[in-house]
């Protein structure tokens, strides 16, 4: 199969958020510590009437519903999340649901776990699929989703919650460029969930952030010397027109468009860096893992990118800056937010989209995207997902005082059995599933709106 890529997208949310000005009063931090500091202006929510599954069975019910596609067009189906509520049970098998009323249970793939990376790999896997002798010429259907929620501290601010679900196959609106892909993996205690009773992680933050950036110059470097062999041309930052980046927080996104470019003067030679950096060239010798945490460098770095950022990267940052980490979901809900985001449909005609994926533990990816030239294609894609700009507007605003609560319930009874949830239905987007009840045996069952 030729072309294979996105056929099409779907992305849901919570319904509610908390404003971070009114989380940093409400936490006692400095004013700006969230919203200029960490750069997030709103975080979205669940309340004990969502779990992963029902994330998951509303953007495949909506996606399938939007698109009206038959259950039987689908031949696989991957999940990736790291919120997990069953240690044996995938959320696959619960999402199975959905396609046995129609007969469809010849359905290859379960569940790809590790932090934010889960995504990606269940991504890949059905790349893989689609591109072997195992294709029934069926699309395989890949669902990104996660709850991020942190326990009372630095990290709280930093939480989300949302799903993408990505339909996958042939002659695909967004192509992913094959033999262009990046990876980095290594063993690290930066961020990991040990206590399987919370749904809480255990993060180092400092050591989260040093994992990510020295995953993205590994990745980044990887990538680009593929992209320039394939090319026959040395590739920096200037030939892509888009990168998006898994974004815990938007502030770090920034950070990280600018130390692509540190990193391509630290590749590029002493004379190419003369000609065409001249004001940042006693940065060429620096040492990439000597200069995480340099605020000198951070500074000439982001201030010099500033506008590259405004072009390539800015308009991904919705879902991020709006809703927050969505863990596995997040650089996909960066795709969707660039794909609604720009200014128009021909900014995204040909282009190609560079995209960072970074799981702690840690797994890492980097590889491409090109979108297609066709203007039809391009224009339905965007029109299928131009909801989200006015759901996000629909959401309701709860305090930082009910949101504290709402955790807390959640902390309680995340793994309780038999529960009834407490929390109201009224608010939830029309086409969203809600836990009804958890009997005895943990077993759950849900009811869409
Ligand atoms: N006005 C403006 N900026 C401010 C203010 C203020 N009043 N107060 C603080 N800031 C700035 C700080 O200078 C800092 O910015 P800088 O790093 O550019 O200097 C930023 O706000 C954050 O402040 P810190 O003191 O560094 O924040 P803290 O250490 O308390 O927490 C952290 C930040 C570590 C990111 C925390 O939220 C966390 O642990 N999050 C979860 C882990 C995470 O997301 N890691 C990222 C990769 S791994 C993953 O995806 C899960």
């Amino acid at each position: 199969p030729e072309n294979v890529g996105i056929v099409t997208m779907e992305m849901i949310f919570p319904s509610y958020y908390v404003d971070q000005t009114e989380l940093e009063v409400f936490d006692g931090v400095s004013a700006g510590k969230y919203t200029i500091g960490l750069g997030q202006d709103k975080m979205g929510f669940c309340t004990d009437r969502e779990d992963i599954n029902s994330l998951c069975l509303t953007v495949v019910h909506n996606l399938m519903e939007k698109h009206h596609l038959k259950y039987s067009d689908i031949g696989r189906l991957e999940v990736g999340t790291e919120t997990v509520i069953d240690k044996s049970k995938s959320v696959k098998t619960v999402l199975m649901q959905l396609f046995e009323p129609h007969g469809v249970v010849d359905l290859e793939g379960v569940d790809s776990t590790n932090a934010c990376y889960g995504g990606t790999a269940a991504l890949f896997n059905a790349l893989s699929w689609v591109e072997s002798s195992a294709w029934n010429g069926r699309y395989a259907l890949v669902v990104t989703a996660d709850i991020a929620v942190y326990a009372k501290g630095s990290a709280r601010p930093t939480g989300g919650a949302g799903a993408v679900a990505m339909l996958i196959g042939p002659n695909a609106p967004l192509v992913i460029d094959r033999g262009l892909r990046a990876i980095y993996m290594r063993h690290a205690y930066d961020f990991y969930k040990p206590n399987l009773s919370s749904e809480y992680p255990v993060v180092d933050g400092k050591l989260s952030i040093q994992c990510y950036l020295n995953a993205l110059d590994k990745c980044y470097q990887s990538y680009c010397k593929k992209a320039s062999k394939q090319q026959g041309r040395s590739i920096c930052v200037k030939d892509i027109d888009y990168f998006l980046f898994h974004s815990p927080y938007c502030k770090l996104v920034q950070k990280s468009l600018s130390r692509l470019v540190l990193n391509d003067i630290v590749q590029l030679s002493t004379n190419k860096v003369e000609l065409e950096y001249p004001d940042l060239k006693k940065y060429k010798d620096k040492k990439l893992e000597e200069c995480y945490f340099d605020k000198e460098i951070e500074k000439v770095f982001v201030n010099y990118s500033n506008d590259l950022f405004e072009k390539k990267t800015k308009a991904s940052l919705l879902a991020a800056n709006q809703i927050g980490n969505m863990y596995t979901a997040s650089l996909y809900g960066s795709l969707v937010s660039l794909l609604v985001g720009v200014n128009s449909v021909e900014d995204l005609l040909g282009k190609r989209v560079v995209l960072f994926s970074y799981g702690s533990g840690l797994a890492s990816s980097m590889y491409s995207i090109t979108i297609s030239s066709n203007k039809e294609d391009i224009s339905k894609l965007v029109k299928s997902l131009k909801h989200v700009q006015l759901q996000l507007k629909e959401r309701r605003k709860v305090s930082p005082e009910k949101f504290s609560s709402i955790l807390e319930l959640r902390e309680k009874n995340c793994h309780a059995a038999p529960y009834e949830p407490s929390g109201t239905t009224e608010d939830l987007f029309p086409g969203t599933y809600y836990l009804i009840q958890v009997d005895e045996m943990h077993r759950r069952k849900y009811q869409r709106i």
